[in-house]
């Protein structure tokens, strides 16, 4: 293998790692060199050669049991999708989130590699949210705390469950506390009223995406950016008006705590 760089990315979390051939990793590759920076920056971008579906599932699966998600997949298997827009017509706007939250054992790493990119725009933006909590006012802690939260997942489909969260979770290796609360999946606090729970949702998001806690990712072809949806929430930005697309795969987790 190449000798591997890791410069960070960002003041509070991302690190670009580069020298790596991703069709040549192995599990205990991943475990030793790439698992430590994950835990420490949260984001790794990872540039490199474009791979195929087969490949990317091949290195995800150097991290873990892989999960299917419920929106576009590829056809050639059920763990690869693809995450794309013709541009053009797509008002849709970006939220916050960690991913498929809705799920009772949600994605622990998310990852993404760039195929075709718009010529401007189309960034990610992630928000550390190990400082998020850290960093949380006491009065809005205390609420938080050992509370739980319901989240949703009939945005994909009226099948989809509905799952209670908790609204800190610690994460099951580094044993740090993040905030684990996002307005898509987010419905409600478990035993609150509508208003109070929308409220104190509205104002744990606005603490834990403020500017000082993020990163923002400017994608090149063939970069593949991972990161921890224990540590972090990710923001796609939708601010372009021509194709991207980007292949995506998940890896299995256990039930947050
Ligand atoms: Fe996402």
């Amino acid at each position: 293998m190449t000798q591997m760089t890791t410069t960070k990315a960002g003041p509070n979390l991302g690190a670009r790692v580069e020298g790596l051939d991703l069709r040549a990793m192995t599990p205990e590759e991943v475990r030793e060199l790439l698992v430590p920076l994950l835990h420490e920056y949260h984001v790794l971008v990872i540039p490199g050669e474009v791979l195929e579906a087969d490949e990317l599932e091949q290195f995800a699966r150097a991290w873990g049991d892989l999960l299917e998600h419920p929106a576009s997949r590829v056809e050639e298997t059920p763990y690869v999708q693809v995450i794309f827009s013709e541009g053009e017509g797509d008002d849709r706007l970006g939220q916050w989130h960690s991913d498929m939250t809705w799920h009772e054992t949600p994605p622990i790493i998310t990852m993404l590699q760039a195929h075709v990119l718009p010529s401007e725009g189309g960034g990610t933006i992630f928000a550390n949210q190990h400082l998020a909590y850290d960093t949380l006012p006491e009065e809005l802690r205390s609420q938080l705390d050992g509370a739980k939260a319901w989240n949703s997942g009939k945005a994909f489909g009226p099948n989809m469950p509905d799952t209670l969260q908790p609204a800190i979770r610690t994460h099951d290796e580094t044993g740090r506390k993040a905030l684990y609360l996002n307005p898509v999946f987010t419905t409600e606090i478990d035993g609150l009223d509508q208003t109070t729970s929308r409220e104190l949702i509205l104002r744990a998001v606005q603490h834990g995406t403020r500017p000082e806690f993020t990163y923002r990712h400017r994608w090149e072809i063939g970069d593949l950016v991972l990161w921890d949806n224990r540590s972090v929430m990710h923001y796609p930005i939708r601010d372009y008006s021509e194709r991207r697309a980007l292949l995506r795969a998940v890896v299995a987790g256990g039930v947050p705590v």
